[in-house]
């Protein structure tokens, strides 16, 4: 199972403090499951997270990356082989909150294929509006972003798909387990053999409903995951 911390536009030096607990607590946890904890910080945590969490088995991903694989005149942005020298193994992509500010399938298509090209995992991020929801437009629409984002793509086996419904992100709604089932079941099916892992408002209260749909192969947990407790009470539920 993966537990991915997206920590968003979030997180100061200080706040690396709250990792000790989080590192306590799966030095004596690792030893029984083959559980997988990445903390996705803001880039300028990247590197102060790696060192501190260098000893551990607990990994580092960005947030984003800019699609050009080279260095260039692109002021504000890092590329792929900059995260990687940050000391970060994995990458968010095609998150829905940068998809809302203009990032197209295409562009995270290239971006997708750079990380893999420096040696990034990829966190391939996907979902529907509530709008399409309603249409019954979810399945077409996830569809349309798994082909248009993996084009091309001939290894996928450094890339894991996060299913976020838009409409689940931050708003303390969750799809119906029956819903949630059906639609991971769909995109992995569309996506061979990827792992898919669902995000949207996940915290220590509803994670024993999710942990009953049983194709879900990890979580992405925006809020709760500043908070170290609500973090491993998530990480502890899914194994009890
Ligand atoms: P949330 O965010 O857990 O705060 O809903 C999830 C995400 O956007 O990855």
């Amino acid at each position: 199972m993966y537990f991915i911390a997206n920590w968003k536009m979030f997180g100061s030096l200080n706040s690396l403090k709250s990792l000790d607990k989080v590192i306590k607590f799966f030095k004596n946890f690792k030893k029984n499951t083959s559980s997988k904890i990445i903390y996705c910080p803001p880039s300028t945590l990247i590197n102060p997270m790696f060192k501190k969490l260098k000893k551990t088995p607990i990994q580092v991903g960005a947030q984003n990356c800019h699609e050009n694989q080279n260095y260039g005149a692109f002021t504000g942005s890092i590329n792929t082989i900059m995260i990687k020298n940050a000391g970060a193994k994995y990458v968010i992509i095609g998150h829905s909150e940068n998809r809302q500010n203009g990032e197209t399938d295409k562009l995270i298509n290239t971006k997708i294929k750079s990380a893999l090209k420096s040696g990034l995992k990829v966190i391939f991020c996907i979902g529907e509006t509530l709008k399409e929801k309603k249409k019954n437009k979810t399945n077409r629409l996830l569809n349309k972003q798994i082909t248009r984002g993996l084009n091309k793509i001939k290894s996928k086996k450094n890339i894991i798909i996060a299913y976020e419904p838009i409409w689940s992100i931050g708003s303390g709604l969750i799809p119906k387990s029956k819903e949630l089932f059906e639609t991971i079941k769909f995109i992995k099916k569309k996506a061979k053999n990827l792992k898919v892992l669902y995000g949207g408002s996940v915290n220590p209260k509803n994670i024993n409903e999710l942990n009953l749909i049983n194709n879900i192969d990890g979580y992405m947990i925006g809020g709760a995951s500043q908070d170290a407790k609500k973090f491993i009470d998530i990480i502890k539920k899914t194994y009890i």
